[in-house]
């Protein structure tokens, strides 16, 4: 399957802070064959990877990883910003592209020895994935991949992310 989804990613500038070059991908969503090939390419890399869980941070990792979970025939857990989640909750802070965050998941969302894929849109700095990653491994899941729409090469997420096995669709280099 050869489709450039660069063609479906809209960037927008001083989004959300002067400066910032903001990764748009409301436009690959909406575009219904775009989006289902987008999924599926995903999906395909960890089909035989015998996933349990696929796990997606608020709030575009929903969009991503809900799919993908579907697509593997695999459960879904969010891991989502402080105060949504109404049970027991692990949390961790993070540094995100342009400030600090904190993340949770629900402590009884993972087994230990589930295998797990997590997905989101974008691989920027890494904060975001490490910190889900972390809380993954907290709760005893073996992360077995990391899969994203796209990569911002250029601030070096994978150097956070040593050892995994990392897919992104989209690889922005500047
Ligand atoms: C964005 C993006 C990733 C993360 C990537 O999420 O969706 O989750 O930043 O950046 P990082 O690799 O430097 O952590 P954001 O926190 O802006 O929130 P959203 O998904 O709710 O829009
Ligand atoms: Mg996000």
């Amino acid at each position: 399957m050869c489709f450039d989804f660069s063609e479906k990613i809209r960037t927008v500038s001083n989004f959300p802070h002067e400066g910032i070059q903001f990764i748009d991908i409301t436009t690959l969503l909406k575009d219904g064959n775009a989006f289902h090939m987008a999924i599926d390419s995903l999906a395909k890399v960890f089909q035989d990877k015998d996933i349990d869980i696929v796990v997606g941070p608020e709030a575009r990792g929903f969009a991503v990883g809900a799919p993908v979970a579907y697509a593997l025939g695999a459960g879904f857990v969010p891991v989502r910003k402080p105060g949504k989640l109404p049970a027991e909750t692990l949390r961790l802070e993070y540094s995100l592209e342009y400030g600090k965050d904190v993340l949770e998941i629900h402590k009884d969302a993972i087994e230990p020895g589930n295998k797990v894929l997590i997905v989101d849109d974008l691989l920027a700095t890494g904060g975001t994935t490490l910190a889900t990653v972390k809380m993954v491994e907290i709760l005893g899941g073996k992360v077995v991949g990391l899969a994203f729409l796209i990569e911002l090469e250029f601030l070096h997420g994978r150097q956070v992310l040593p050892g995994y096995d990392i897919t992104s669709l989209v690889k922005y280099s500047d």
